[in-house]
């Protein structure tokens, strides 16, 4: 049975006019490597409960989301997709009248179980656990280095069927993205040709005119708050250098020495954390440098990334948590793509290739880490991503991934898997949820009963690594990349703030 929502009723739970209360019994271990009377040593796990007080404001603010790549398959994408969903548009296709939904949003989309009744299991909406923004009331901006409205950039993408995208121009045709930061020298030559809509002048006139930006769509629309997003195209890797980026002061002197080496995309990083404004990564390149790190955190302003976790690697981040947890053994893994949109042609050169690689490739590790009965120290599956450029397919992308594993007694076992689906039709909704829940995240506070103070999440988001493929993580933090651990942290935690449980799955009422 489903609910559409629901309240807590509990000692633990207060519902004020502004805040859900809750006091949370956080149960955890504590390991101690022992040492015996006979000088041989034993692990030993006790138990632990910390008491956690979670206060979440339940006052949804007016937000406003600034996409960089607004005019890009992705940003198109969503964008034209919220509004067909605000104005309950329906389109005609060769097999039927479709609805505009948000199929493939976490919040949107999916359930979270609540209990029994009467021998039922009873689900409810995702979002149902807390206030969140309804996408439908959020006001949509962003920059893109093409100067190309949404409705024109919506029929490039050729991601929407023709009927869906005639009813979307007259709201998209006025929608014109602000001039980006172009640098050649970090993504694709073959992106040059549509870069007519750049910020001018120095690294430091091009973080004053983003900071500038956001605050004019701030004034402009009346939002109480701004996430930003990067769905630009990926950029080549930035070189960390001693003096350069690798600190806070090291950083904001290079921008002023009109370095070289910083990003356009650690740029807008950097404006969005002068301006405390959360900022999300959805690419692989590394904007976040250890410099930026650093001031987010001094300044306590939201992170995130990298690079969306839309298909392939989130099928490998459910796979090889299985074949692992399962004692079976992948031993190869090797992902092919050929995909014919912008993203494609700009990943067609070698150093926006490389960051693409690198995201992809970590994603097993904390998996095959996880179990030394089937790797030996330092063991790792040969892992292989190739990228291939192949525009008749368009936006329709190709994963094909081959997982060779060893199984009892010597044997092998191969799965192979072939993949079609548009990938911006994948990405959009991971885009909503990342700010919906970036957005939730600012609103939550917390502190341990060791802790006098409340406080926000760690300003580095990992309650946000369900949704990208390389987490990142505060520095000393372990990342998680199995998929279904990183969704039930990120509903545990939601449970938490309004004083449920964490889903246990043990159903002990019926055994
Ligand atoms: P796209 O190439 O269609 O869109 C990117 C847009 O960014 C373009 O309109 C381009 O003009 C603009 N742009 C480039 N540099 C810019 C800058 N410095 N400032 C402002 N605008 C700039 O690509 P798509 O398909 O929308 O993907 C966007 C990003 O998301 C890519 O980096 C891609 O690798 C990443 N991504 C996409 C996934 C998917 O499933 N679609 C999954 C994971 C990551």
């Amino acid at each position: 049975m489903f609910i559409e929502n629901f309240k807590v009723e509990s000692p633990n739970v207060k519902y004020t006019e502004t805040e859900i209360e809750s006091v949370y019994s956080y149960e955890t271990t504590e390991l101690v490597h022992q040492k015996n009377t006979n000088d041989t040593y034993q692990w030993v796990v006790k138990p632990k409960t910390v008491k956690y007080d979670f206060k979440t404001q339940t006052n949804v603010p007016k937000l406003g989301v600034m996409l960089v790549g607004w005019g890009g398959n992705n940003g198109s994408t969503l964008t034209g997709g919220v509004i067909a969903n605000r104005e309950g548009i329906s389109w005609a296709t060769k097999d039927n009248i479709q609805q505009a939904n948000y199929f493939g949003s976490l919040t949107q989309a999916s359930a979270i179980r609540v209990g029994s009744f009467q021998g039922e299991e009873i689900y409810a909406p995702f979002k149902s656990l807390l206030p969140m923004v309804n996408p439908e009331d959020i006001v949509w901006g962003g920059w893109d280095i093409s100067d190309m409205n949404l409705a024109d950039a919506m029929g490039r993408a050729r991601v929407f069927d023709i009927d869906l995208q005639k009813q979307l121009r007259p709201y998209m045709e006025s929608m014109v993205p602000l001039p980006g930061i172009y640098d050649p020298d970090f993504i694709a030559a073959n992106q040059g040709d549509r870069a007519n809509n750049i910020i001018k002048g120095t690294k430091k006139e091009q973080l004053q005119q983003v900071i500038k930006d956001i605050k004019e769509f701030k004034e402009a629309n009346k939002v109480d708050k701004v996430v930003v997003l990067w769905t630009a195209n990926t950029e080549r890797y930035s070189n960390i250098v001693v003096g350069l980026n690798d600190t806070m002061e090291n950083l904001l002197a290079s921008v002023d020495k009109n370095e070289s080496e910083i990003s356009p995309s650690t740029l807008f990083a950097l404006a969005c954390v002068l301006e405390n404004v959360p900022f999300i990564n959805g690419s692989p390149q590394n904007t976040f440098v250890p410099g930026l790190i650093d001031l987010a955190i001094k300044r306590n302003s939201l992170i995130g990334g990298d690079d969306f976790k839309s298909g392939q690697t989130k099928m490998k981040s459910v796979l090889v948590d299985f074949l692992v947890g399962a004692g079976i053994k992948p031993t190869s893994i090797v992902s092919y793509n050929h995909l014919g949109n912008n993203d494609g042609m700009n990943l067609s050169a070698p150093q926006t290739f490389r960051s693409k690689e690198i995201s992809k490739s970590n994603v097993v590790d904390d998996m095959v880490n996880s179990n030394a009965i089937l790797y030996g120290p330092g063991e790792h599956p040969d892992h292989v991503v190739v990228i291939k450029y192949v525009p008749y397919v368009g936006d329709s992308k190709r994963a094909m991934d081959e997982y060779t594993s060893e199984i009892f007694m010597g044997g092998k076992n191969t799965i192979v898997m072939h993949n079609t689906c548009e990938d911006s039709l994948l990405a959009a909704p991971i885009i909503l949820d990342l700010v919906l829940l970036a957005e939730l995240s600012t609103r939550i506070q917390f502190k341990s009963e060791q802790e006098d103070k409340f406080h926000t999440f760690h300003p580095v988001a990992t309650i946000l690594s369900y949704l990208t493929k390389a987490p990142l993580v505060p520095p000393g933090t372990p990342v998680v990349n199995a998929l279904s651990k990183q969704r039930a942290m990120l509903e545990n935690i939601l449970r938490a703030c309004v004083g449920l449980a964490p889903e246990n799955n043990m159903i002990l009422e019926y055994k």
